[in-house]
Parts: C-alpha cells; structure tokens; sequence
C-alpha cells in the first residue's frame, strides 16, 4: 500500500543565540545585504501576534482603492512577503510602491538598511499567553515547524525561548527598548486591535502619514474583522503550498483570553512567576484579558 510522504519536520538549533529552523538562516547573508528603499514598510512581529492581520490592514490602506484586483487574486503572504524566506531578488521584482514587507527577526537581526533608509517599522506584541497557545496549535498543525510535542512540554519549550524566532520575552523587550530611541518604530498590541480595530487603524494612519475617508476607513474596519478574514481565501491562508491545515485553521480563534482554555491553574502559577523575573521594564504592559 503506497504510503504518502510526509515532510520532515525542521530541526531547531541555537543561531546567534536565538532558536531557528534552517528556513529562516539560508537566506542570512542575502537577508542581511538587503537594499531597503526609505518608502518600504516593515511589519514586525513575533510569530502568531497578528502579523497577517496588521499586513492585511497595510494592503488595504495602500492599494484597497487603487489596485482592488491584487485583493481578489494574491494571497496576502505574497503581497506582503516574508524577509527571511525570500530571496532579495522576489521583493526586488514587487511591483508596489511602498513595497510592505514581514519579518520575525528579533530588533538585531532587522539587516542594517532598513535603519539607515529610515523606513518605517510597524511591530505588533500580543500577550504571551494567548501567542503560546497560538503558536502551539500553529505549530502542531505547520509541518514547516518543528514538532511542539504536547502542550505540557510547548509550555516549558516556549518558557525557556525554545521555539522558532527564540525568547517571546527578549523579543518584545528587545523591540520596546528600540522603539524608545527610534520615532521610525509603531510599537502595536493585539489586544488593543481586538478592543477598537478602527482606533488603531487610527493612530497607524497618524504614523505612516496616511489620510483615508470616512469611507474608506469604515471600509477597513469592517474587512479586516476576523470572521471577515477567515472566510477570505486571499487572507486566511487556504491556498499556501506549504502548509496543509487538515486539523485546523490558520484564522483559529482571534480573540483575547484563549490562554485560560490551556493554561492549568498551576502552569499559571508558574508561568506568571516567570514572567515577573524576565519582564522587568514596568512600562511594557501586556493585557492577558479585556
Ligand atoms: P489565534 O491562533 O489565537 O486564533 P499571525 O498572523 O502573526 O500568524 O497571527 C495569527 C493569529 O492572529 C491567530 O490567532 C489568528 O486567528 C489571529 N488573527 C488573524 N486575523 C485576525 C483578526 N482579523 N482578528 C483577530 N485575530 C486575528
């Protein structure tokens, strides 16, 4: 009896001090040497804090009204494409201006371009709790990533900076502390997109110098909403080669405060005892409920 086969999964090693899967390290020298235009938009995040729904907010208030056709026909993670996937020659043949481009990388590894372009950067942080479960149930579904095991041993892994894109923790540190010194950089919360979409598309608009109407804005609001997204197969992900979601979806949930359907009463426990000693800047405030 024939047997399909399945992929491998990735393994995880130490890069740079940072945890990585080879699929984000081939391409380093390439990445690193990547000629930033001042126009172009980084959209930063660590895994599964809503970077899909931040770069589908992106296209629509650049090209909604004037290339309504690239909404109906390319799926969103190409006209919003990965850094560290592509080869600089893909993004080189993107046919936009501004050219709106995702990336994981912690702040140290942004290549040095995009800082002397002054480009604008977005990052967006999600509380921790709600991006491990989403990334546990990403992971256990992307055969592009390495197996998370079960939940119990996700919890410790993603605790300890075992995962892809390594420390939650350094990572929206490591960005805040940017953010301070550097009026290029829209430091973003998930939660805060959940609570009042059209308020932070708002203040986006404000930041990257962009006056849409009245119309225009309500337009947004109401597409990017999350049931909108999951049925849009130019947005939930449906028609990715890469990634097979028999068991799920990639548009899984969208709301604040999953964490509490995984979470035991004692991983909280420990988790929270944790997070005080890695988190320490009292102005980086991560919302767990709303
Ligand atoms: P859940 O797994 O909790 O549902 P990323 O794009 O960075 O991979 O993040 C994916 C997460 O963002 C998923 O979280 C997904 O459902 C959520 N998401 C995507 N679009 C959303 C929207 N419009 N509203 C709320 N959450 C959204």
């Amino acid at each position: 009896e024939p047997r399909m086969e399945l992929p491998s999964r990735p393994e995880l090693f130490d890069f740079r001090g940072v945890s990585m899967t080879h699929f984000f390290t081939d391409n380093w020298e390439n990445v690193q040497n990547f000629k930033a235009r001042p126009d172009d938009v980084l959209i930063a995040t660590y895994p599964k804090a809503g970077t899909t729904w931040v770069s589908y907010i992106l296209d629509l208030l650049y090209f909604g009204q004037t290339s309504p056709e690239r909404q109906t026909s390319v799926p969103i993670y190409e006209r919003v494409p990965f850094l560290e996937l592509i080869v600089p020659k893909f993004v080189e043949r993107l046919p936009t201006s501004p050219r709106l481009i995702k990336t994981h990388f912690p702040v140290q590894f942004v290549p040095k371009s995009f800082w002397e372009q002054n480009c604008k950067i977005i990052y967006v942080a999600r509380n921790a709790k709600d991006n491990m479960v989403s990334y546990f149930h990403f992971d256990s579904m992307a055969m592009i990533e390495p197996d998370p095991g079960d939940w119990n041993n996700y919890f410790q892994r993603f605790m300890q900076g075992k995962v892809v894109t390594g420390s939650w923790y350094d990572h929206v540190n490591g960005w805040w502390k940017k953010k301070q010194t550097s009026p290029n950089v829209h430091y973003m919360f998930y939660e805060d997109l959940v609570e009042d979409t059209g308020r932070e598309i708002d203040k986006l608009c404000s930041f990257l110098g962009l006056s849409p109407s009245e119309d225009e804005r309500k337009r947004i609001t109401g597409g990017v909403q999350f049931d909108k997204m999951k049925k849009n197969n130019m947005t939930n992900y449906s028609t990715h080669a890469r990634m097979d979601f028999k068991t799920g979806s990639f548009m899984r949930k969208g709301r604040v405060g999953d964490w509490k359907n995984h979470f035991t009463v004692a991983q909280n426990e420990e988790f929270d005892e944790d997070y005080k000693k890695k988190m320490k800047d009292p102005t980086l405030q991560l919302r767990t409920d709303l």
